[in-house]
């Protein structure tokens, strides 16, 4: 893994993102999970370059994210892992270990706690700074149809990007 300017590869994420990429987090009693997301915002803040996720609550990535100082999201960019971007993206680690029933490898990070999934090709290594849950009174008639009665909204977890690391 070599460490890059994020900047360099923003274009691989931002096409990337949409097909799907892996939120990896490790919490404080070492509980590691995975989740496909396809949401994510990529920026600039509080003069740091930060990556925003968003987790509803409902997820089991919430549980482990709220314990955690970190997360990595790692981007499939070469078509590869699409198998699992679905699995991942339809089951629960409340359930069950997605990392042995998919055979999926995964690395020390290099600044976080979170791994990274080794076969990504791109990867961020993000430190929480900042989070905020969305609030209905803040959302238009467009959002409030996104989320509907359940009230199952999203968290936000904003993560100062400490690396970026592509493979070699
Ligand atoms: C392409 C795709 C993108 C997704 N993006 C998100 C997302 O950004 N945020 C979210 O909370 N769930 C998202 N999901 C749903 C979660 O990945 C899914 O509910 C997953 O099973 C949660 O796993 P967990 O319970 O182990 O955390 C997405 C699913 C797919 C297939």
């Amino acid at each position: 893994m070599k460490e890059v300017n994020y900047i360099d590869v923003s274009e691989k994420i931002q096409k990337q993102l949409p097909q799907g990429a892996f939120l990896t987090v490790k919490d404080n009693n070492k509980n590691i999970n995975t989740m496909t997301i396809a949401w994510g915002n990529l920026g600039f803040m509080w003069n740091k370059p930060v990556f925003t996720v968003m987790v509803r609550y409902s997820r089991h990535t919430y549980k482990l994210i709220e314990n955690a100082e970190d997360f990595t999201v790692s981007f499939p960019t070469k078509n590869q892992l699409k198998e699992e971007l679905n699995f991942c993206g339809s089951k629960s680690g409340r359930n069950l270990d997605k990392f042995k029933k998919l055979n999926l490898k995964i690395q020390e990070g290099k600044k976080v706690n979170s791994p990274i999934i080794t076969d990504c090709d791109v990867h961020l290594e993000c430190k929480i700074i900042y989070k905020q849950a969305l609030e209905n009174s803040g959302m238009n008639e467009f959002v409030k149809n996104i989320y509907g009665e359940e009230k199952d909204y999203h968290v936000l977890y904003y993560g100062e990007i400490l690396s970026c690391l592509v493979s070699e």
